[in-house]
């Protein structure tokens, strides 16, 4: 079967091929600072559980970690563990000095409180940037870890040079790791910001009308191919962040992955448009690594 980003090789915002630059930028600000005799970034990260899909993005985060030169640690604690001992576990990691950064992959199991942890978390440690903390000092357009899925378009956008500026910035999905974080981003005073931005839930009404209007597009609902070619304007920019596993016996893996974008419908019209994989994806990890340089540095805090 041929590919279906074949014939849009112009049009598509990379995350795959951009990735690899910067973790090769941070490779080398890596092996400055140990030259430097500075400490070797160091990122932990505790796992809950044994959810495959958590599984497999905390296996691939300390991958990247060897990658890139960082010292990573994996704290692995049953899905029977208690809300206590993981706030143990917590406190533990933020009195480690030797730990610059960490993170709870998520989701968590349904008798721990996810609110309860997230304000556990150290902010100064808080490479997630999900620490209300964090969030505050993003809103008001202060240094602050930011989340690592809308840092990651961020970087793309200015990555690849595409104005914001007064454009009409239209986000699909208002959750507080994706939709959330990114439409204050993007209505921010800053290099990649000044858009007017709306924010479209599930009680938005017409949503095809406000769809209509982008300019660009971040599309964060977790609903499979729910942007189709009629509802978006010639030229758009298309930032797709949907990511959902659906059955297909003709796969090898039994599965194929599809974002919340038709891409077959939407790339003819689309000015520039990530592929789902190997779009915002690959550039959510990198966001990380980011945070965690920033923290063994003292960029931040
Ligand atoms: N689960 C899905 N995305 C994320 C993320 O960016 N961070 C953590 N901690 N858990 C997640």
């Amino acid at each position: 079967m041929a590919k279906k980003t074949a014939g849009f090789e112009e049009k598509l915002l990379s995350g795959r091929a951009l990735s690899k630059v910067m973790k090769s930028e941070i490779k080398q600000q890596v092996d400055s600072m140990i030259e430097a005799g500075k400490d070797r970034p160091h990122l932990a990260a505790v796992l809950v559980g044994d959810d495959g899909a958590s599984e497999t993005y905390v296996n691939h985060k300390v991958k990247m970690c060897a990658e890139v030169g960082f010292e990573s640690t994996l704290v692995r604690l049953p899905e029977t563990c208690s809300e206590e001992e993981l706030m143990e576990r917590i406190g533990e990691l933020n009195a480690d000095q030797t730990v610059h950064g960490f993170i709870v992959q998520l989701p968590l199991p349904k008798h721990i409180d996810v609110e309860k942890v997230t304000q556990a978390i150290d902010y100064k440690k808080d490479v997630d940037g999900f620490h209300p903390v964090n969030i505050g000092r993003m809103t008001q357009g202060m240094p602050a870890y930011l989340p690592a899925t809308p840092y990651g378009i961020v970087q793309m956008l200015e990555r690849h040079g595409v104005e914001t500026s007064g454009k009409e910035c239209v986000v699909l999905g208002r959750s507080n790791i994706v939709g959330t974080p990114m439409s204050i981003l993007l209505s921010r005073s800053s290099k990649v910001g000044n858009c007017t931005v709306t924010l479209c839930h599930s009680r938005t009404q017409n949503i095809e009308q406000h769809v209509r209007r982008a300019d660009i597009l971040v599309v964060a609902l977790g609903l499979p191919e729910f942007v189709s070619g009629d509802m978006v304007k010639e030229g758009v920019v298309v930032i797709d962040v949907g990511i959902t596993r659906v059955k297909d016996a003709s796969r090898k893996s039994g599965y194929r992955l599809l974002g919340d974008v038709k891409f077959e419908e939407v790339a003819p019209k689309a000015s520039l448009i990530t592929p789902v994989p190997g779009g915002v994806g690959p550039m959510t990890v990198v966001s990380l690594l980011m945070n965690t340089l920033k923290a063994a540095n003292g960029e931040v805090y």
